[in-house]
């Protein structure tokens, strides 16, 4: 009995020092570096807000550590973006960085983050380098490289028996990579990328574009544009008379978030990405409700990128009990962790990218509902990373 006593006595105090333990240490500084104005504000204010929500539904802590959050917004402006990532790491101190949209933005923190030593996670960005050549123990990305989508809908586009597709897109690493992406899993199912289109970012005005579209008359075109230039790109096609001609594709990007704006003509789009809003499981339905619930709106695949970032985070966290001078087992933990996504279960590569099934969805409504899963478990090659 006294034994008893005496062990039940010394597990209480085991509990008690771990907490105190986490107590002790000062909030968890997050600098989360996302774009608040410009085309692709509302994705960045989607990350943001899926962060919040899985620290907030674990009672605003990560593994008893409060969290502080500092934020800067990048403006999607690559030539802002050295100084913009040192505010966070030099002026304010983070512990861990959050962010970005844009991947000539992301390559610029990458390198902040390597050259500092800062923690990173990207949220969104999908410059194929990241995971690639410029990959490092303290980089991580909770979202997907451009490569993915990419390659996954050249795959469906031939699928589908096009022969001859055209692509569109934004002049920068996002644009060029999702392309290559494209022209890649297009030909390995038998069609052919006769030729490329760009205009630089964030530029819309698509109609001279438009217009040598409808004279070269392709099989199909694949377009990669975002936020509100997939917003304006999407009604332009379907204003030009092209949407009943010349099949319509893309990466997820060009109808998330983007559907009540985009109207009628965006219905029917099909599009490739790691995340459809209808996915009916246990995990999707409950996030989405819980986004709901908070916020007052829709979530959207940013939404989850941000809600997973803060997972991704939790694990690490988790596996030091907060004590962040653990420094190699919580990188290491959070490369070995399984992320339990709205997605759908997820792990990391060896390069830190997710290893993703991918879906082929079709706009319907203000939803993008799944079709099937066009590419299953499908790793980024990431070329380069020595790690
Ligand atoms: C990028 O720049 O990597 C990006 C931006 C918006 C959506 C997807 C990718």
């Amino acid at each position: 009995m006294r034994a008893a006593f005496r062990l039940a006595a010394v597990a209480a105090a085991i509990a008690a020092s771990a907490s105190v333990h986490a107590q002790g240490q000062p909030p968890l500084k997050v600098g989360l570096m996302l774009p608040y104005t410009g085309t692709y504000a509302a994705l960045g204010n989607m990350i943001e807000n899926g962060f919040r929500l899985y620290v907030q539904e674990q009672g605003g802590k990560l593994a008893g550590r409060e969290i502080q959050y500092f934020k800067v917004d990048d403006e999607s402006d690559p030539s802002k973006a050295t100084d913009n990532v040192n505010k966070l790491i030099k002026r304010d101190n983070v512990d861990v960085l959050v962010g970005t949209v844009h991947s000539g933005v992301a390559l610029a923190m990458a390198k902040a983050a390597k050259d500092n030593n800062t923690l990173l996670i990207i949220p969104n960005a999908g410059a194929d380098a990241i995971t690639g050549p410029l990959c490092a123990p303290n980089i991580f990305r909770s979202s997907f490289s451009n490569w993915q989508p990419g390659y996954a809908m050249g795959i469906v586009a031939g699928q589908r028996g096009h022969k001859r597709a055209m692509t569109i897109t934004w002049n920068y690493a996002a644009g060029a990579e999702t392309v290559k992406g494209f022209a890649e899993g297009f030909a390995k199912s038998g069609g052919t990328v006769v030729k490329d289109l760009n205009l630089p970012f964030p530029n819309v005005e698509f109609q001279a574009l438009l217009t040598e579209i409808a004279a070269q008359k392709p099989d199909a075109v694949y377009a990669f544009f975002a936020g509100g230039g997939a917003v304006k790109f999407v009604k332009d096609y379907d204003a030009a008379g092209l949407r009943k001609t010349i099949p319509l594709y893309g990466p997820g990007f060009l109808t998330d978030g983007t559907l009540e704006a985009q109207g009628a003509s965006a219905q029917g789009l099909l599009t490739t990405l790691h995340y459809a809003d209808n996915l009916d499981t246990p995990r999707n339905n409950a996030f989405r409700k819980s986004f709901a619930l908070t916020y007052k709106a829709n979530a959207d695949v940013y939404a989850v990128q941000g809600y997973d970032a803060a997972q991704l985070l939790s694990a690490g966290l988790t596996a030091v009990k907060g004590d962040t001078s653990q420094r190699q087992q919580m990188l290491y933990a959070m490369g070995k962790t399984v992320i339990n996504s709205p997605r759908g279960k997820f792990a990391m590569s060896a390069a830190h990218n997710p290893v993703q099934d991918i879906y082929l969805r079709e706009a319907k409504g203000v939803n993008n509902e799944y079709r099937e899963v066009a590419v299953k478990q499908l790793a980024d090659p990431a070329k380069g990373c020595k790690m």
